[in-house]
């Protein structure tokens, strides 16, 4: 029997999935809205009801009968963002606020909303608390601290259930579901692809950094472990509150040890090239995740890289298989 009714929206993605997945299997219902603009019908958990259409459009399809809403969709390339400003304003911005005047008119009164690292910019310390300067250095970044300011003004007027989860580097596999963005941008999967032969080398963008390698160092989560979030954040979620979290390990890893972590785990070359900075790359960004851990009462048990890159990897080969 189903405990509760989520709408997910962006369920046909890599974290909306696996969300959904661990949804499902704590028994509640799940309606998955997703446009497929960048996710696949086929990442849709089975159990899911699915609705192929656009969270502009939620008005459609939301009413009282749910519980609340995870909020996945989005657009999420920084390099695009730069270059396509609104395409990014739209959706990101537009589709929330769409969705909140849905939820509104509904009488849904509880969202969950996947806000990123990206929403602080360059940092002045870390690890990275939430109290840190929001200063976002591309569109995607300051999309999404517009919604959180959104959704702020949204539990203060009108009594929303709030929590935005601010995730740093979402990695790993959670069985059939996996990463698989195109063009792929993170790391892990690309330094995948060569050592599936699929890409010649990994750039590696710098390494005078003033990190141990020189490489830039980077808070790497599993996507279980952030699930595992999201059904807390759904308990903890108080009327009127906005509550904001990041979502990391709370180490970091190199770009260095990510590529040799690879060879050690699917046992193949990963020739690296070397390439210069990229402007606006910090040297450390790594997550405080002492607000999840107090807030939600999250403990992630994944934050072994082996284990992350090994679940990436046998999500990648049943990909290969299935192909
Ligand atoms: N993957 C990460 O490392 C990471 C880090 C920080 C934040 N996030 C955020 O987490 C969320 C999920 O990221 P992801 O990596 O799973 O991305 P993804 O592209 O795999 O998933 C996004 C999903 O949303 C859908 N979508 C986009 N716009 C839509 C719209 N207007 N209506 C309906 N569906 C729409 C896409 O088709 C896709 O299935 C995003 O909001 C992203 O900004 C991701």
């Amino acid at each position: 029997m189903s405990q509760h009714k989520y709408l997910v929206t962006g369920g046909a993605g890599y974290v909306g999935s696996v969300v959904a997945a661990h949804l499902l299997e704590a028994g509640h219902e799940v309606t998955v809205l997703d446009d497929l603009s960048t996710g696949f019908r086929e990442g849709v958990p089975a159990g899911a009801t699915f609705i192929e259409g656009r969270v502009q459009d939620a008005a459609r399809w939301l009413d009282a009968s749910y519980d609340g809403v995870l909020h996945f969709a989005a657009f999420s390339q920084v390099g695009e963002s730069v270059a396509d400003p609104e395409k990014y304003w739209t959706n990101n911005v537009g589709g929330t606020m769409a969705l909140l005047a849905a939820m509104r008119d509904a009488g849904v009164a509880k969202l969950v909303f996947s806000s990123t690292a990206a929403t602080y910019g360059e940092p002045l310390s870390t690890p990275i608390t939430e109290a840190a300067p929001t200063a976002p250095t591309s569109p995607y970044g300051a999309s999404k601290l517009a919604v959180d300011h959104m959704i702020s003004g949204e539990s203060t007027a009108h009594g929303l259930a709030a929590v935005s989860l601010r995730y740093f580097n979402v990695a790993g596999a959670y069985g059939a579901h996996g990463e698989r963005h195109d063009p792929e941008s993170h790391l892990i999967p690309l330094v995948l692809q060569v050592a599936r032969g699929r890409r010649a080398s990994i750039a590696v963008y710098g390494d005078d950094y003033p990190t141990p390698d020189g490489t830039c160092v980077r808070d790497y989560i599993h996507v279980a472990d952030l699930a595992e979030a999201h059904l807390l954040a759904l308990d903890a979620a108080e009327p009127g509150q906005h509550l904001i979290c990041n979502l990391g390990n709370g180490n970091g890893f190199s770009v260095r040890e990510v590529v040799e972590t690879v060879r050690k785990v699917t046992g193949h070359p990963v020739p690296e090239t070397p390439a210069p900075r990229r402007a606006g790359d910090p040297a450390v960004l790594v997550a405080s995740a002492q607000t999840a851990r107090e807030k939600l009462g999250w403990n992630p048990s994944r934050a072994d890289l082996a284990g992350i890159v090994a679940d990436a990897w046998a999500f990648a080969r049943r990909e290969e298989q299935e192909a």
